[in-house]
């Protein structure tokens, strides 16, 4: 476990102080307005300004499905108000049947009971949600590569035209700090182990020397050679999906906190580096992949939520003279995010605006909308500066 030395908390300037505060008081508003009208209901992207329950591919296991409930223990761990405890508890309730409905759950898992059971039991210490959340870490687990070092990807097995189940992405490295907290919670250290070799397969294949990154890669699942990196969710085989370049950020950057290898810290800077010098260039507002024509312009605003969460992570971890860097450019991301993009009127569901799912999108019904992920990490992010987050990863 890294240690966070002189961190003491962000050094923000009063006009920041002073933005965070209004945010935080928008977010008051609307979140026990969403609370109290959703419910137990699981959002993804609203349909002409509300939310429906379930409105996604894949149902009750999709990948998206714990971030309502990690919204609502931020707001919990940050009021005490219990309006937001009971509906966590209750949407936690209802994604627990996916671990006994087990064929639909992937490597994605991760994303799922980290902000629904493992942060019920870390805000209550509730025995229940502690035992979902290693179902859940042996479930991943279960899904380790031993011959290529990776946790396997998706469920499906087809890749042109060949039969392949070798599938490694960058997204994973949000999942396997299920796998650390498994580890400590039970003292069983075969779980940190395969979040390690997972996290080293990733930083050999994934990322780039100069910072950008795969989002997929293809091993052999019988010899773990190597096969390919195809395009996935970006513009092209090559470019750098911004999405995929803020899970690097952060997912590198927590497996150095769970394990204080210096080399996590070292490849979360360089994709750190990466995003900042892109961001820099483009008004702070992420396009969906960094290495794309500059027309047509799509933005995706999910990836700096993710990436201003990150970078805040981040910067505990480095000295005083580093960390400036990465809070002003997570300052940066947040505020013009949140001034070209934020809804914060509480008749609305949803909060931040142009979230794009994947580059290629016919019919434009993913691209540049509110997605439930965008709101999520936007919260982490007010919380990690407000000194009121609730550690989920
Ligand atoms: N984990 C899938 C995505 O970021 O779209």
């Amino acid at each position: 476990m890294a240690e966070t030395t002189d961190f003491t908390g962000y050094d923000l300037s009063d006009d920041d102080w002073a933005w965070l505060d209004g945010v935080y008081e928008k977010l008051t508003v609307k979140m026990r307005a969403e609370a109290r009208h959703l419910g137990t209901m699981i959002p993804y992207t609203p349909r002409d300004g509300k939310y429906h329950d379930l409105d996604m591919q894949d149902g009750i296991y999709f990948w998206t499905n714990g971030f309502w409930p990690g919204m609502l223990w931020q707001m919990y761990n940050a009021t005490g108000e219990e309006l937001y405890r009971e509906t966590a508890q209750g949407v936690e309730d209802r994604l627990s049947e996916t671990l006994t409905g087990f064929e639909g759950l992937d490597h994605d898992i991760g994303f799922l009971f980290l902000p629904s059971s493992v942060a019920n039991y870390r805000k209550t210490g509730n025995a229940e949600a502690r035992r979902r959340g290693l179902m859940a870490a042996n479930f991943l687990m279960g899904r380790y590569n031993p011959v290529g070092r990776y946790i396997r990807a998706w469920n499906r097995s087809y890749w042109a035209g060949d039969k392949v189940s070798g599938w490694m992405i960058i997204d994973c490295m949000m999942n396997i700090p299920l796998l650390y907290w498994a580890s400590q919670e039970t003292n069983d250290p075969r779980f940190k182990h395969s979040a390690i070799a997972h996290a080293k397969t990733a930083q050999q294949y994934i990322v780039r020397p100069d910072g950008s990154c795969n989002h997929v890669v293809i091993f052999d699942s019988e010899t773990g050679e190597y096969l390919d990196n195809p395009q996935g969710q970006g513009y092209a085989s090559g470019s750098a999906w911004s999405r995929g370049q803020s899970w690097a950020v952060y997912g590198f950057t927590l497996s150095y906190k769970h394990t204080g290898d210096e080399s996590f810290l070292n490849t979360a800077k360089q994709c750190a580096h990466y995003c900042i010098s892109n961001l820099a260039v483009n008004g702070w507002i992420p396009v969906v992949d960094y290495r794309s024509p500059a027309e047509p312009l799509k933005y995706d605003s999910t990836a700096g939520m993710i990436t201003a969460a990150g970078l805040l992570e981040l910067a505990k971890y480095v000295g005083e003279l580093e960390r400036p860097l990465y809070v002003k450019a997570a300052m940066n991301i947040l505020r013009a995010c949140e001034a070209k993009f934020c809804d914060w009127d509480p008749e609305r569901d949803a909060i931040v605006g142009g979230g794009t799912f994947y580059y290629y999108d016919p019919q434009g019904k993913n691209t540049e909308v509110p997605i439930i992920y965008g709101d999520y990490y936007f919260i982490e992010a007010i919380m990690k500066l407000r000194d009121s987050e609730l550690f989920i990863w």
